[in-house]
């Protein structure tokens, strides 16, 4: 079942105007909420913005972005928030990245499993992003994603195979 999500997910660029159901909303946010996270401090907010004209402000941060009219023909907008501070720092490893990242994909794959297509979105102006949504200072702005039904089912990407990823026992050792 999982396994089945993690296959059949993909990247959805391209979206129908159909909006989403609020118990598929309310599923997709319920799959971000249970993600594990640094110390269970949950330092992430998520801000599910819905209002065309914002969604379209959002976008015009997004220049050059492929994934940049998705977040206008999408009906959903999820902009996933940190707390640094609500999170560990390890020898300049920041874990609130970690913890946003995972709880952000329990998100997709969830909107996945409900049959509506989501893609990550790391590349905005995160100033500009966080002046249109009003999100305070010591919030940082990871990523976002639309959220809506597929209009478009891309092909899958290509992986590394198994064998170029994985050492056994010893770095270098295959
Ligand atoms: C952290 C992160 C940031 C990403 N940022 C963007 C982005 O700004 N724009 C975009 O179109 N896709 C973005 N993507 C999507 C990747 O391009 C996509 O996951 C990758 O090409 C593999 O395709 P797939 O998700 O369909 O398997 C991002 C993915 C991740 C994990």
């Amino acid at each position: 079942m999982v396994m089945k999500v993690f296959e059949e997910r993909r990247s959805i660029r391209r979206f129908g105007d159909r909006p989403v159901e609020d118990e598929k909303l309310q599923a997709v946010l319920e799959a971000a909420r249970l993600a594990p996270s640094w110390a269970n401090m949950q330092c992430w907010t998520y801000v599910v913005v819905k209002d065309r004209e914002t969604r379209e402000a959002v976008s015009a941060t997004l220049e050059r972005n492929p994934a940049q009219r998705s977040v206008v023909e999408a009906p959903v907008l999820i902009v996933a928030c940190a707390d640094p501070e609500l999170s560990g720092k390890v020898k300049d490893q920041s874990y609130y990245l970690v913890d946003i990242g995972i709880s952000l994909q329990h998100l997709c794959l969830e909107a996945c499993n409900q049959g509506l297509g989501t893609c990550w979105i790391g590349w905005f102006d995160e100033d500009r992003v966080k002046s249109i949504l009003g999100i305070p200072e010591n919030i940082r702005v990871v990523a976002m994603t639309p959220l809506g039904y597929p209009a478009v089912y891309p092909e899958a990407r290509g992986r590394k195979p198994l064998e170029e990823i994985v050492f056994r026992e010893r770095w270098g050792q295959r």
